[in-house]
């Protein structure tokens, strides 16, 4: 660990009961919070108050077109926020608490911030499975907005330490550490609105498999990205630059010359790269576990980010269950990257 690191390690607190209350009394000031999730850090702030939301979009650098998740404790807490047909309560009682966010037509009392939802007629709501963060929320008796805690169009962070490193305390003066994400990747997006099918809007780990098999396949659609998401994004969030390491990222599928300084990350044991000049080779999952390797997944590419290659070549894992979440998160990493006025995540 360098000096910097050393310092941002110093200004973490472990989640427990300090945690709990330094947090609270932060997010009651109108103040940014990091906190654990099961997927990612989240960037949180009190999602009725709306200058801390304000605060969020400017720490983020987040045009405002693009809105936030609500993180509610509890279904309870969730219906005064969103109207859930017989659809929304099967998610619910099936993923919740979990990594499944569901987009409802506002409530009419809803109490958000408009900024929240950014002057849609839809709430995106998430109870995540962090027992601290649902401890907090219910604390505060009202949701957090929380975007994924980096600067938008970087990484998100999977540890509380790469949250501190992305913002400084006076920006973001607490970040409560949960350990490394379980997940690693962002929850799954799914659309519950009235008279159009279930629609995946953002994979994850529950899959359109899983949710076909729960509501039959023809019920449920998968938004396909276009580039017309970059001009007016039909879901908010389908940007196609996304998640962008500081270095070129390519995909490689078959055996290629690589002559830049370069760096690998690869899945289970593949190696592509002929007569390349390979700075650091990493392994998603060695024994081929696509959890293991959603978990390792941002981690791995800040790591070879950090060495700074010309770029980082991809062997991208099969895209089946979780690995077409993975596959749409690298092809976001690799996608033409679109200047930041435009970038709008997340
Ligand atoms: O796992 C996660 O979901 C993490 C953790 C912190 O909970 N959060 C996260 O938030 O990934 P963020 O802001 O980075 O991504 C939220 C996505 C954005 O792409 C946004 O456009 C989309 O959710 N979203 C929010 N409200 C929406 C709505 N009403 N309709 C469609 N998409 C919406
Ligand atoms: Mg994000």
């Amino acid at each position: 660990m360098g000096s910097e690191d050393k310092l941002a390690a110093d200004a973490l607190l472990p989640v427990g009961d300090n945690a709990l209350r330094a947090a609270l009394n932060v997010v009651m000031r109108g103040e940014l919070v990091g906190i654990p999730t099961e997927t990612v850090y989240g960037l949180a702030a009190d999602a009725t108050n709306g200058q801390a939301v304000a605060s969020l979009y400017a720490a983020k650098g987040r045009p405002q077109f693009n809105p936030l998740i609500c993180h509610v404790d509890s279904f309870e807490m969730a219906q005064n926020f969103g109207l859930f047909d017989e659809r929304a309560e099967l998610l619910v009682q099936n993923y919740w608490p979990g990594s499944l966010t569901i987009v409802l037509p506002k409530h009419p009392e809803c109490s958000a911030s408009d900024l929240v939802t950014a002057g849609l007629e839809s709430i995106a709501l998430r109870c995540p499975d962090s027992v601290f963060s649902r401890s907090l929320i219910a604390k505060l008796s009202r949701p957090l907005a929380a975007p994924s805690a980096n600067l938008s169009g970087q990484l998100s962070p999977t540890t509380a330490l790469a949250v501190r490193t992305a913002f400084s305390e006076s920006i973001v003066p607490l970040v409560v550490d949960g350990g490394s994400c379980s997940v690693g990747l962002e929850s799954t997006i799914v659309s519950c609105l009235p008279g159009q099918p279930v629609t995946v809007l953002r994979p994850g780990l529950v899959t359109a498999e899983e949710l076909q098999t729960l509501f039959g396949e023809d019920q449920v659609r998968i938004h396909q990205p276009s580039q017309n998401d970059d001009l007016k994004p039909a879901a908010p969030g389908m940007l196609s630059s996304h998640y962008a390491p500081n270095a070129r990222v390519e995909m490689i599928e078959t055996q290629q010359v690589l002559s830049e300084r370069s760096t690998l990350l690869t899945f289970a044991g593949a190696y592509l790269p002929v007569e390349a000049e390979l700075v650091a080779i990493r392994d998603l999952s060695p024994s081929g576990s696509l959890k293991e390797a959603a978990a390792n997944l941002f981690s791995m590419l800040r790591e070879l980010d950090e060495m700074k290659p010309d770029c980082i070549y991809v062997v991208c894992p099969p895209q089946q269950g979780l690995g077409v979440a993975i596959h749409d998160r690298l092809q976001r990493a690799a996608a033409p990257r679109i200047n930041a006025a435009q970038a709008s995540e997340s």
